[in-house]
């Protein structure tokens, strides 16, 4: 007997297979049962035909409850009117274990109740889906940055340094020593970018921001490349390709997830690079145009006047040159401006907001000892980082994906919290 997964179903058309499997659903009549099987790898629904198996069979199919565990013997067949296009003819199914009074049944459930219930809402068809889109991301990003010559480094997570400023830091003993949970692994791959040229990072950063919007989380991943020689041009070019191959990557390795999510495709299929780009002051202008009174030359941008700027374009959009005074003290100025940074953010279409924070880095030694006093860091934690400027210093450039707001825009889920498979959230550590 040929053991298979759902997912390898479509290579044992009209050969009979055993699966180990979940009941998600089920229905009956008299004659004949309806069960949605899923595995993990995929959903298919499994047909049991009462006059065509033992009794017993039509029995234990017949009385199974939503979540026990089977192995279920059958036949493939092609079945063109199911999205996954085959189901199984089954023959047997033995039961492993009854599952009784599972919580997730399918009527209507609030958002809390699935929340307190992420363990197992995980399960679900629309949950699996996004996991698998999630998945293809970082299959991709790492596809994407080892074609393009990036060595993967892992920058720690404890450490005793703020890149994105002291006010969002979860603090934490180091035995005697106080220490912060990384909020980007930023300063690291600088360093690491000046021993081996192109690096990417991907790891779990943390801000303990007190935000309960849908783009924030307390505990997120994020993709960070770093790139030695290369200037404030050059690193947009990386960002758009990248994303790009992200987006083409799910369209082309998850169209049956996206499907699922019901995700309208046509919008995915557009983006390719380049991006357009906005100024900083050319998105002020614009902004009170569309009549934003709110808002001031030297004002980070809410998320209403993101959404705004991001409509106006059907791709991703670089906001570029902020005031200095609102980013980061790494940030290198403009050539000929002391007022703005070499920096850009990436806004994504449909009302996702930022995905990307980017910028040249400072390599003027003098300079960025200036803005670590300016920024009242104490120079003794950035001594290490200031020494990179100090022994063959070179402009080089990088840029911070988050994964889950990627993740959101691309399935074209709501709120950040369902694309991590265990969010950490303003009042949630459960589960
Ligand atoms: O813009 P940020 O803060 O940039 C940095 O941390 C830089 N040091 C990155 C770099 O240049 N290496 O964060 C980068 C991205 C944002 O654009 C956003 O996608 C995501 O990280 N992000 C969050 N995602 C979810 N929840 C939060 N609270 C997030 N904060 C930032
Ligand atoms: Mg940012």
């Amino acid at each position: 007997m040929i053991k298979a997964t759902i997912a390898e179903l479509p290579k044992y058309v009209d050969k009979e297979v055993k699966v180990g499997a979940w009941i998600a659903n089920k229905r009956s009549s008299g004659k004949i049962a309806f069960l949605q099987l899923r595995d993990g790898s995929g959903f298919v629904q499994g047909v049991i035909v009462k006059s065509d198996v033992a009794e017993e069979v039509f029995q234990t199919a017949k009385s199974i409850t939503q979540e026990s565990s089977v192995y279920v013997t059958g036949t493939v067949q092609k079945d063109e009117r199911s999205p996954f296009g085959y189901e199984l003819l089954v023959t047997n199914v033995e039961l492993i274990h009854t599952s009784t009074d599972y919580p997730i049944t399918p009527k209507e459930h609030g958002t809390e109740f699935l929340m307190d219930n992420r363990h197992l809402w995980l399960r679900s068809k629309r949950q699996h889906a996004v996991m698998k889109v999630r998945n293809e991301l970082i299959r991709a990003t790492y596809e994407f940055f080892n074609e393009n010559g990036f060595v993967k480094v892992d920058p720690p997570i404890l450490t005793g340094s703020a890149p994105e400023g002291t006010t969002e830091l979860f603090a934490t003993k180091y035995f005697e020593e106080d220490a912060y949970l990384s909020q980007s692994g930023q300063l690291y791959m600088e360093a690491a970018a000046m021993a081996l040229g192109k690096v990417f990072s991907f790891g779990p950063t943390f801000r303990a921001e007190k935000s309960k919007t849908r783009r924030h989380l307390i505990e997120f991943w994020m993709i960070e490349p770093e790139m030695a020689f290369v200037e404030f041009e050059e690193n947009l070019e990386v960002q758009e390709q990248y994303v790009s191959y992200v987006v083409q990557s799910v369209l082309k390795n998850c169209q049956l997830e996206l499907k699922t999510l019901g995700r309208d495709i046509s919008k995915l299929e557009n983006i390719t690079a380049p991006f357009p780009r906005i100024s900083y002051d050319d998105a002020i202008t614009f902004l009170h145009e569309k009549g934003f009174d709110d808002i001031e030359w030297g004002d980070d941008f809410g998320s209403p006047h993101e959404t705004a700027i991001a409509e106006s374009f059907d791709k991703p959009v670089f906001i570029t040159h902020y005031p200095t005074k609102i980013k980061p003290f790494y940030m290198q100025p403009h050539p000929e401006r002391e007022d703005v940074v070499l920096c850009a953010d990436l806004i994504a279409p449909e009302g996702y907001g930022e995905i990307i924070g980017g910028s040249e880095r400072i390599h003027d030694m003098d300079l960025l000892s200036k803005r670590v006093e300016e920024h009242q860091l104490d120079p003794e934690t950035y001594k290490w980082y200031l020494e990179l400027r100090q022994y063959g210093s070179v402009p080089h450039s990088g840029f911070g994906l988050g994964l889950e707001r990627t993740v959101a825009w691309i399935s074209g889920v709501e709120h950040v919290r369902e694309t991590i498979p265990f969010p950490r959230l303003l009042n949630r550590l459960y589960p």
